[in-house]
Parts: structure tokens; C-alpha cells; sequence
């Protein structure tokens, strides 16, 4: 698949909760931050309600799914709770990450492959409902082969080793970990599998992930909410979007030119 579709921007408003809850009552609202950033150019809105329910609330969820004109994209761990969430509220989409209780955030890609049987019948219960699934998961083939014998429609490559191979000035794990992206968004995108990829993702590190060519969404969600705090949502969103641009024409230049 070459280059030549819109690379979508999923903004994730999960730390605008964490904010709030630091101090308990209503501000500030996520809801409010949803509906600017998808004025600012968000093509989707991503939350995640944890378990602990350590940000994102049961009502936030609701409030979206009235407010948003833009798709909600609801990523929730595989248990039976969520899922009667997930089936009542039938958001546009729903993105399966892995989750424990101690981990500051979704520090790794899911067990596809190992959790094929638990997964199964959720998936089928999704999709059933016209919710479109994917998985969030390492950028290895095994996990491809599992999602692609799930039937889930799509897969969203796990970019925090790259990120933070970047981050610790490391080039060559950098160089290893962008090279494992690379490939399995082509293997994946080979496969019929809607590619997309997110975690960790700056101004500094997002441009070689918008530059895959068979990428279709990045959903960003903590440095975008940080960096608001100097530059203010709208033009930290139009920032973002406007480097994912710049990368993603880069791609369509043809290699011979
Ligand atoms: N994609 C998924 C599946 C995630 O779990 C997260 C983090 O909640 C993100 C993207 C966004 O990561 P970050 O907040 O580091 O940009």
C-alpha cells in the first residue's frame, strides 16, 4: 500500500482527567478538552477507562459518547466489565490494551498470540455490535499472525521502545526499534490489517512514525496534554498535525527524485 492516504490524528484526553482527579470535583473537564482538540484538527478522540478508574471516569465515557462529533475511540482491558461498557455505549471503535494495576501506564502490547481463547469471543461480541476492534500490540509478527486469526480489523503498534530508545539518546536501539515498526506495518498492512500506532509520541519523535506509509492513525495523548500547558491544546494539536503532514508528503515523494 503506497502513501497516499490522510494519516489520522487520534487525541488521547486520559491526563486532562488525571489532572482533575488530582484534586477531586469537575475541572478540568476532558469532555471540554475533546471538543477543542477536535475543533484544533483531532480526526478521533481516544479515552481509556482503567479499572482503577485512575483518570477517565464511567461518566466522562458518557459525556463523550453525547458530546463528540468526532469517532471515540474507547481502549479498554479484556475483562467482562468492560466489555458491558463497551456494548452499552457502542462507541465507533474500541482498542483492547493490556492492563495492571501497578503499571503507570500501558507499558507493553498485548498478549495476542497467548491469549487467543480469551479473546475470541470478545472480539466477536464487538464486531458483532459494529464496533470496530483492534489490538494493541508489539510490533512483532506473532502478534500480527494472532490479531489477523481474530479477525480484528485493525492493530496498533505499540512506538514507547522507540520512544524512549529516543529519549535516552540511544541511536542504534532507536534505529532497531523504528526498523521493527517498519516492518510490521508493512507485514501488517500486507496482511489487510488497518495499521495504526501510538504511545510516547513528541514533536521530536513523531516524524520517521508518520513517515510509514502504511500507518493510517497515531493516537497521542500525554505529551500533547503536557506541552498544552506552554503552547495551549489548539496550537499544540495544530503543531502535531502539521509535523505528521510535513512526514507523511516526505513519503510521497517518489525515491528516484
Ligand atoms: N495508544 C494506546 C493504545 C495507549 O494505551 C496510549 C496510552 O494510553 C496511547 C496510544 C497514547 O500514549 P501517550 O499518552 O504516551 O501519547
Amino acid at each position: 500500500m503506497s502513501g497516499t492516504h490522510k494519516l489520522r490524528l487520534g487525541v488521547n484526553i486520559d491526563h486532562v482527567a488525571t489532572i482533575r482527579n488530582a484534586r477531586g470535583g469537575n475541572l478540568p473537564d476532558p469532555v471540554r478538552a475533546a471538543l477543542l482538540a477536535a475543533e484544533a484538527g483531532a480526526d478521533g478522540i481516544t479515552a481509556h477507562l482503567r479499572e482503577d478508574r485512575r483518570h477517565i471516569s464511567d461518566g466522562d465515557i458518557e459525556r463523550l459518547m453525547d458530546a463528540l462529533t468526532v469517532p471515540l475511540n474507547f481502549e479498554m482491558a479484556a475483562t467482562p466489565e468492560m466489555l458491558e461498557i463497551a456494548l452499552r455505549h457502542r462507541p465507533h471503535a474500541v482498542c483492547i490494551v493490556p492492563e495492571r494495576r501497578e503499571e503507570r501506564t500501558t507499558e507493553g502490547g498485548l498478549d495476542a498470540a497467548g491469549s487467543h481463547n480469551r479473546l475470541a469471543s470478545m472480539v466477536a461480541e464487538l464486531a458483532d455490535a459494529s464496533i470496530r476492534v483492534s489490538l494493541f500490540i508489539e510490533a512483532d509478527p506473532r502478534q500480527l499472525d494472532a490479531a489477523t486469526s481474530l479477525n480484528v480489523p485493525v492493530v496498533e503498534l505499540h512506538t514507547g521502545a522507540y520512544c524512549e530508545a529516543c529519549f535516552a539518546g540511544d541511536g542504534v536501539a532507536a534505529g532497531r526499534e523504528l526498523e521493527r515498526l517498519t516492518q510490521a506495518s508493512i507485514e501488517g498492512a500486507g496482511m489487510g490489517l488497518e495499521m495504526h500506532a501510538g504511545h510516547g509520541l513528541t514533536f521530536e519523535t513523531v516524524a520517521p512514525i508518520a513517515a510509514l506509509a502504511d500507518l493510517h492513525e497515531l493516537n497521542i495523548g500525554h505529551f500533547l496534554i503536557g506541552e498544552a500547558i506552554f503552547d495551549g491544546l489548539e496550537g499544540t494539536i495544530k503543531k502535531m498535525r502539521t509535523l505528521m503532514d510535513e512526514a507523511r508528503a516526505e513519503t510521497l515523494v517518489p525515491q528516484s527524485s
